[in-house]
């Protein structure tokens, strides 16, 4: 059985709302993360491995975009980072190939899409099995694909939320880690909503990171 840190201890500085102890892994997580926009979840992640109970370290983030708000962030928090622009490749599949490299080189054991806004292929979601987690901003399996958020609020949803599961083919559909239920509140449009659905992205994400963790150690064991 893998031995468990206190996730009330205080040293770990990290309000956390769950009772439950959090895994400890033979040695640290190795985190790549892949993210397209603004990266407050990838901040999360951040925190929650260095003030928190997360057991795992940032090895890599990679971004598409040359000047989105996640290579501002992992710039202020000193975490490696390198550009893929999807413009720079021929095919999803070839900028698919180009990230399974990078992840590899870092010695990454768990890859993270944190606002990673393309379609991914086999070739990473092969190359990552059990290993490749995305954070979705509805309670899945509704609302999938883009604009979630705009979606829900279309359909007239009282409660909406966010999903962390595991990358399969099919887009938005793999197993679920963790889920958190935000209701939909009278007035609220989609810069709201979405405020309160990321508040809760930013605690279920690490999470579901040692959820599936623990799975890959149990499965290794
Ligand atoms: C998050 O809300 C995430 O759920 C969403 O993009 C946002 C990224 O925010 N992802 C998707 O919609 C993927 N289908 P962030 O850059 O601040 O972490």
């Amino acid at each position: 059985m893998p031995e468990f840190a206190d996730p009330s201890d205080p040293a770990l500085g990290f309000q956390w709302p769950l009772s439950q102890a959090w895994p400890c892994f033979d040695r640290p997580l190795r985190l790549g993360v892949m993210a397209s926009g603004a990266g407050s979840n990838f901040e999360a992640l951040v925190r929650a491995c260095r003030q928190g109970p997360l057991d795992a370290e940032l090895a890599l983030l990679v971004v598409n975009n040359p000047h989105c708000g996640a290579q501002v962030r992992a710039r202020r928090l000193d975490v490696p980072w390198q550009l893929h622009d999807h413009r720079q490749h021929g095919s999803r599949a070839e900028l698919d190939g180009a990230l399974v490299r990078t992840f590899g080189e870092a010695r990454v054991d768990l890859v993270v899409m944190a606002g990673w806004m393309r379609i991914v292929t086999p070739v990473l979601i092969e190359a990552y099995p059990q290993r490749l987690v995305n954070i979705h901003p509805s309670l899945l399996p509704s609302f999938r694909g883009l604009d979630a958020v705009g979606q829900a609020l279309a359909a007239g949803v009282t409660l909406s939320g966010c999903s962390a599961h595991l990358v399969t083919a099919e887009v938005d559909a793999g197993p679920i880690l963790v889920q958190a239920a935000v209701p939909v509140l009278p007035g609220d449009d989609r810069r709201r909503l979405t405020e309160r659905i990321q508040e809760q992205e930013h605690r279920i994400l690490p999470l579901a990171v040692a959820l599936a963790g623990l799975r890959l150690q149990q499965e290794a064991a």
